[in-house]
């Protein structure tokens, strides 16, 4: 990577390189959320990110492909890579990219460990100024990036990198003004410190998605659809067993309530933004 980075960038590399150490190239990747929903045995709409992998399994199955033709999907923002290699489990051919070389490293080396490397390509890389052709990848999956980034030139060269009639597909935190506004307010947080709360923000610059977000991605992708989840949900953290692999009653109930009373999907703080060139 050349470019000059602006200050925000070099934040978020420095936050990141340091981050990437933590992360355990010799763990155990669970494939559970790929697995089940390839073969058919469960789908969870209700959990952003199992609904986030729902979309480029459908779209691959979908496809009326040869058997030698290669399908390319971008991890937008790969991290370590380890949602790289579990959508490379659908059959497409991987290309993640990332502002952290340890990340970069730890993904390439995540793939070989895994006996991946063939299908897979990794680059150090900004979101605002992409190495790639225009119309190269037919897919894009994102899970928490877009608030990482500057949304506008990001998405502008990721529709300049898309195939028309490509999909995209991200994961990200969304504002609930009202909520956010009684989360933040310094009763509560003099009960609940942001350092446990479900929704701490990392890195300096990070905030979640707001409304003018949204207005600037469907000005980007006019097709765009956005789901929202999390609201009863939030408290899981609270209730639920941690690494419980179980589907979620509280998500369940979210899901069922958005189908029944108008506006209650409003109250979601995740959403999951279904994009299309
Ligand atoms: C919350 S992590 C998500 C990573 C990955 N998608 C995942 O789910 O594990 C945010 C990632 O964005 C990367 N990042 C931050 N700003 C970036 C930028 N401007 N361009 C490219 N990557 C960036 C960070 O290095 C980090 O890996």
């Amino acid at each position: 990577m050349t470019t000059q980075l602006s200050e925000r960038q070099q934040r978020e590399k420095e936050y990141y390189e340091s981050y990437a150490q933590s992360f355990d190239v010799t763990q155990d990747i669970d494939f559970t959320p790929i697995d089940s929903q390839i073969s058919g045995d469960e789908f969870r709409p209700w959990n952003s990110y199992w609904r986030t992998y729902q979309i480029p399994i459908h779209f691959y199955q979908s496809l009326q492909k040869t058997d030698t033709q290669v399908i390319r999907l971008l991890d937008f923002g790969c991290g370590p890579g380890d949602n790289a290699l579990r959508l490379s489990r659908i059959g497409y051919h991987v290309t993640g990219f990332d502002i952290s070389e340890s990340n970069v490293g730890i993904a390439k080396k995540l793939f070989e460990k895994n006996g991946k490397v063939d299908q897979s390509e990794f680059v150090v890389s900004t979101a605002e100024s992409l190495p790639f052709a225009g119309g190269y990848f037919d897919m894009v999956v994102g899970i928490d990036i877009l608030h990482h980034v500057d949304i506008e030139k990001s998405l502008k060269e990721l529709n300049r990198v898309m195939k028309v009639g490509a999909q995209g597909v991200f994961r990200e935190p969304i504002e609930v003004p009202l909520l956010d506004k009684i989360r933040n307010s310094f009763l509560v947080r003099k009960i609940v410190p942001n350092e446990v709360s479900l929704e701490a923000h990392i890195t300096e610059d990070e905030r979640k998605l707001n409304e003018v977000d949204l207005k600037i991605i469907k000005k980007i992708f006019p097709k765009t659809r956005i789901e929202r989840s999390l609201i009863l949900s939030r408290y899981d953290k609270f209730i639920r067993k941690k690494g419980s692999k179980k589907s979620s009653l509280l998500e369940k109930i979210d899901y069922f309530l958005m189908k029944f009373i108008p506006g209650y999907h409003l109250l979601g703080g995740a959403a999951v933004i279904i994009i299309e060139k």
